[in-house]
């Protein structure tokens, strides 16, 4: 078990050879794991977000402490499928092995809206966009794990998923199946955000139990000083100075990130177990191991996805 001072920048090997993707990679965490994984060597970095230049702008960054980091930038929006897809065939054209893949992107504190698709928009973002992500990318998932590499060695390959202790936000404590494909309004946002990333939970723990081949984890990174909180700030105005004062109190995001990358990168990994931080199965609700209500989201998921062209 990892001690409160775990520092994966100097417990874990090189990742030469390896193709890693960072949701979410242009900010507060995810900008982190792109730095710390840069520092490793990989082969290559695909970085996804939406925002153009917030992308290009880790990248320069990242470059400042390693100049010819192998990072490249990914446009996606998680809220569409379009882009889902779009962005999922650039990779699989370009890139012909996956280790890691970091499903790290998330929001927070959204205004009532549902996605492209009529999904409720924290779902989409957190949960069903990823989802998508993984059911296009797979294959080559699944291909660079059955890779034979020097010594006879199969490749550890990787899905790690940035979940929340807010799972216990969800409204019941469960999944509201009927109301996906709505706003969610009467939930409130921070019941929205609870029921996505209790969504992403069980999405990650249905995924171990689907995919044998790979190790598939979900994460709670602890409260780190990102710009998570910046949509609900923007919804109200109100809690700007409590979220100001309490940035002084809570982790840097380079110390949020550890739980992180403890699971991409530590031997110790289980499949399909929640991780607080750091590297400590637990979890704030026993709903995050309800394999029941797991394959339930997943059965719902691939049901949805036929009816949009997948
Ligand atoms: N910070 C915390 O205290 C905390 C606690 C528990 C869990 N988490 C989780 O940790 C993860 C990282 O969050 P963070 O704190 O680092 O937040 P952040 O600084 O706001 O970063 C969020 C990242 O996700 C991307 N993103 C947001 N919506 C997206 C969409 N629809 N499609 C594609 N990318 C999208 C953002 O880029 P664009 O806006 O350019 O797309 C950004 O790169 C999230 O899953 C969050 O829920 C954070």
């Amino acid at each position: 078990m990892p001690s409160p001072e775990y520092n994966a920048r100097d417990s874990h090997p090189s990742l030469e050879g390896k193709v890693i993707l960072v949701t979410g990679g242009s900010s507060g965490l995810g900008e982190q794991c792109v730095l710390a994984f840069a520092q490793r060597r990989p082969a290559m970095i695909w970085l996804a977000a939406r925002n153009l230049s917030n992308i290009q702008a880790t990248i320069t960054k990242t470059r400042e402490d390693v100049p010819d980091a192998a990072i490249r930038p990914l446009q996606i929006d998680l809220n569409s499928f379009d882009s889902i897809k779009r962005a999922a065939s650039v990779v699989l054209s370009d890139s012909d092995r996956l280790d890691l893949l970091i499903l790290n992107a998330g929001a927070m504190g959204l205004p009532p809206g549902v996605s492209q698709e009529g999904y409720e928009v924290h779902f989409g973002a957190n949960c069903l966009g990823h989802a998508l992500l993984t059911k296009l990318l797979i294959p080559r998932l699944n291909e660079t794990a059955e890779r034979r590499e020097v010594g006879d060695r199969k490749p550890d390959v990787r899905v790690i998923l940035v979940g929340s202790d807010a799972v216990y936000r969800s409204p019941n404590n469960t999944i509201h199946f009927d109301r996906l494909k709505s706003d969610c309004k009467e939930m409130g946002t921070i019941g929205r955000y609870g029921q996505a990333k209790l969504a992403t939970a069980l999405f990650g723990r249905a995924l171990a139990r689907q995919s044998p081949l790979l190790k598939v984890a979900v994460v709670h990174p602890g409260v780190g000083a990102t710009n998570l909180a910046r949509s609900m700030v923007e919804a109200y105005p109100i809690i700007r100075p409590l979220v100001y004062l309490s940035s002084f109190l809570i982790q840097s995001p380079e110390s949020g990130v550890r739980n992180h990358l403890w699971a991409a990168l530590s031997p110790e990994i289980v499949s399909g177990e929640y991780y607080t931080p750091v590297g400590q199965i637990g979890h704030v609700t026993s709903e995050v191991r309800n394999d029941d209500l797991a394959d339930k989201l997943w059965y719902w998921m691939e049901g949805e996805f036929p009816q949009h062209g997948f």
